[in-house]
This record gives C-alpha cells, sequence and structure tokens, in this order.
C-alpha cells in the first residue's frame, strides 16, 4: 500500500483526515494514542503494515503480519457520555461488515459485540481504548484488525479465523480500495448511533450470536443461556437457564455453532 492511493477519492467527511501511514509500529491504537495527547484532530487514522505489539481484547496478541491484512486505528473525539463507548465499538463492527458484504459480496454477519465473521470464522476483531473526563468521552480509539490476504494462521487460531481471500476462493482483495470502503461505511454508521443514540436496526438483521445459545464468562461467572435481543446501547438480552432476562455488556462470549 502507499499513501497517495489510500487517501485518493476518499469518500470520508473526517476518517482518514489526516492519514497516517507506516511500515511498522508497535501498535496503531498505541500510535494514535499518543496523538490523541498531543492534541490530534477527529478523524486522525494511522495505518500500519505491520504491528509489532498488535492488541486485542482480554489483554490477548492481535497477530499482525506484514502485507496480509489492514491495521489500522482512528481517532475519535465525540460530545458523548462515556456509556456510549460500547455502542461506538458496535457501530464501527457494523461498518465493517457492511463494507465487506458491499464490496466483496460476502455474506458477513457479526458475532456480538463487535468481531465480524464469514462462515462462522472471525475475519476481524475491534478493539476500543478511550479516555474520560468526568462522564464524558475525551476520545476513543478505535482500532480494528481485518484478515484480508491472509493465506494461512497460527495453529492457536486457526479454528475460528478467516480471510476475505479465503472465502472468496483465493482470489487476492485489493486492500487500499477495501481500507476507503471500510472507513466510509465505519464513519456512517458510527455518526448514525451517535445522532440518534440508538444501534442501528441493521446491527440486529446481521447479528449471528441472536437466537443462539452463548456461555458469557464474566470473571469467575459463567452464564448460560440463549441470546434474544440487543438494547439501545448494545447491550446483549440474555435469557438465562431460569428464564431471568440478564443484560450483558462485557465479558467473553460462546456462540454455539460459531466459537
Ligand atoms: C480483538 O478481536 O481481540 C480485537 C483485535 C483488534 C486488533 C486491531 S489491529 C489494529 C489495532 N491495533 C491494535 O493493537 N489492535 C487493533
Amino acid at each position: 500500500m502507499n499513501k497517495t492511493e489510500l487517501v485518493k477519492n476518499l469518500k470520508t467527511d473526517y476518517l482518514g483526515k489526516p492519514l497516517i501511514y507506516t511500515d511498522c509500529v508497535d501498535s496503531t491504537n498505541n500510535e494514535v494514542k499518543r496523538l490523541a495527547k498531543k492534541g490530534c484532530p477527529q478523524g486522525t487514522t494511522v495505518i500500519a503494515e505491520r504491528q509489532t505489539s498488535g492488541k486485542g481484547r482480554f489483554g490477548r496478541v492481535w497477530k499482525s503480519p506484514v502485507g496480509t491484512g489492514l491495521w489500522f486505528s482512528f481517532l475519535l473525539r465525540p460530545e458523548a457520555d462515556f456509556s456510549k463507548i460500547s455502542g461506538i465499538t458496535l457501530a464501527a463492527g457494523l461498518g465493517v461488515c457492511r463494507a465487506v458484504r458491499n464490496f466483496m459480496g460476502l455474506d458477513a454477519k457479526i458475532k456480538w459485540p463487535n468481531d465480524v465473521i464469514i462462515n462462522n470464522k472471525k475475519i476481524c476483531g475491534i478493539l476500543t481504548e478511550a479516555a474520560a473526563e468526568a462522564d464524558k468521552i475525551k476520545y476513543a480509539v478505535v482500532g480494528i484488525g481485518i484478515n484480508v490476504n491472509n493465506r494461512n494462521f497460527p495453529d492457536e487460531i486457526k479454528e475460528k479465523a478467516t480471510s476475505l481471500t479465503i472465502e472468496n476462493g483465493n482470489i487476492p482483495v485489493d486492500r487500499t480500495e477495501f481500507f476507503k470502503e471500510v472507513l466510509f461505511y465505519t464513519e456512517k454508521c458510527i455518526d448514525c448511533y451517535l445522532e440518534n443514540h440508538i444501534i442501528p436496526e441493521d446491527y440486529k438483521v446481521l447479528c449471528a450470536t441472536l437466537g443462539r445459545n452463548i456461555t458469557v464468562i464474566r470473571g469467575k461467572n459463567v452464564l448460560k443461556g440463549i441470546a434474544e435481543d440487543i438494547s439501545e446501547s448494545g447491550d446483549l438480552i440474555v435469557t438465562d437457564e431460569n428464564r431471568n432476562k440478564v443484560l450483558v455488556n462485557s465479558g467473553e462470549v460462546t456462540v454455539q455453532g460459531i466459537y
């Protein structure tokens, strides 16, 4: 990829403006956080060919090999309560899902809260890190990792990970053009959420978790039940084994038939 092509005909209002393209960084989330602390504007985006310390959720490592995926993060400075953070992350996941569907014609779905999956395997993960000021968002860094042209995965994840090219009959995908589509749809979904204070309706249509048996691990507690619905703020509404309705807003979720 190169910077000139990455910014050419970008259809966004603010995402990718400015765009910082780098060969190698510890983590694009870390880099955007450093820039945020120096006062850089909303929309600032860092994309790297390779990360040496890519981070996943729950303190996991996110492997980011050179030249295969899209590893990038952007800065938001919304005027919003801190409680909107999880909704912003869900909206970003919906944006990636829409981009995959529209650009690639693949049947992408969402595993709540924000993994994007194809054929029940993960192609995208999102890690949002935010700073608060009183109960408001000071800034939010949304980090997105998408497996695009990866042909194989490390043993630990090969059962549950896939890439766009694998799902597309091994035809290589133009990362530059796809990146611009992702920024476009992601910005649209985030704006829609922040304007209407409700997760866009098609999130539920595309959410593969709904209607399935799930297990949620929250610290030492394990909750088993059926994922029934998504609340306005993006919580998962679960009917547990005693038929009680439980709201889940964090935790690691295993979905029967997915992962
Ligand atoms: C997950 O599913 O666990 C979230 C993975 C998020 C990975 C992306 S890659 C770009 C950005 N930089 C990071 O260090 N992490 C995110």
